[in-house]
């Protein structure tokens, strides 16, 4: 890779302020300052600014508590994105792999690797996403078999696929769904003439939220974590 593109990966500078930096004489490769922008860059070459070393920033893997009132866009609108409660570098970046509704809390996963959010939130790859939802009315074992069938969503052709519903009391529910439609889990109580009055998400494939992250923070994710995303077939 060209020194001054490295650099522009590496840190914020611009190509231009990278350049101007080289020029200056303010960068060193292996210990020798280097002014020439087109100077190729190996992996075992230690590129230093100020004599801070510069390291490339490799695929990153997130997870956060998303607090009440923000929103799994990459940009802030009426609300703060999740995106903007993230301090590091790049976060521009960065994509949410499955989003929540603003009033939506729980598990979301970030991340700049695409083709493993896609395993995540290709109906195809069928992974499965866990909420915990608060009822308005109260619900019956009956409705147990209709989620396990399949529920018919308002303006959609066909059944969602066969998703499990558990009763932990009359108006608190654990609902495990195998896709991401727009409002899904809302929409299926509606279908049954129930409303959802607290949603919370809880896991994501094999990836539980941590109980100790609060709402509004985040840690990266053991390659255990990743790894069990890349896994799936
Ligand atoms: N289903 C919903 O209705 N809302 C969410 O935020 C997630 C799933």
């Amino acid at each position: 890779m060209r020194l001054d593109k490295f650099i522009c990966e590496t840190t914020e500078l611009t190509r231009s302020q990278a350049k101007k930096l080289l020029k200056a004489g303010e960068v060193t490769c292996n210990g020798a300052v280097v002014k020439d922008a087109s100077f190729k860059v190996s992996l075992d070459t230690e590129v230093m600014i100020d004599d801070q070393p510069l390291e490339l920033i490799g695929d990153r893997y997130i997870m956060m508590n998303k607090p009440m009132d923000t929103i799994c866009s990459t940009i802030d609108e009426h609300y703060p994105s999740v995106i903007s409660l993230l301090d590091v570098p790049k976060a521009e970046e960065l994509h949410i792999a499955g989003r929540l509704d603003a009033d939506t809390t729980g598990l979301v996963l970030i991340t700049n690797d695409g083709q493993w959010s896609h395993k995540i939130t290709s109906p195809k790859k069928k992974c499965c996403k866990r909420y915990v939802a608060e009822l308005a009315d109260p619900i019956e074992e009956s409705a147990i078999p209709l989620f396990a069938e399949g529920i018919q969503l308002n303006g959609e052709d066909g059944l969602t696929l066969p998703a499990e519903l558990e009763i932990l009391n009359e108006h608190i529910v654990v609902l495990t769904i195998y896709e991401g439609k727009y409002h899904q889990v809302k929409r299926m109580f509606a279908a049954i003439g129930n409303k959802v009055i607290g949603l919370h998400r809880e896991a994501i494939g094999q990836i539980e939220l941590e109980e100790d992250i609060e709402p509004g923070e985040w840690r990266y994710l053991t390659e255990e974590e990743i790894n069990s995303v890349h896994n799936r077939t």
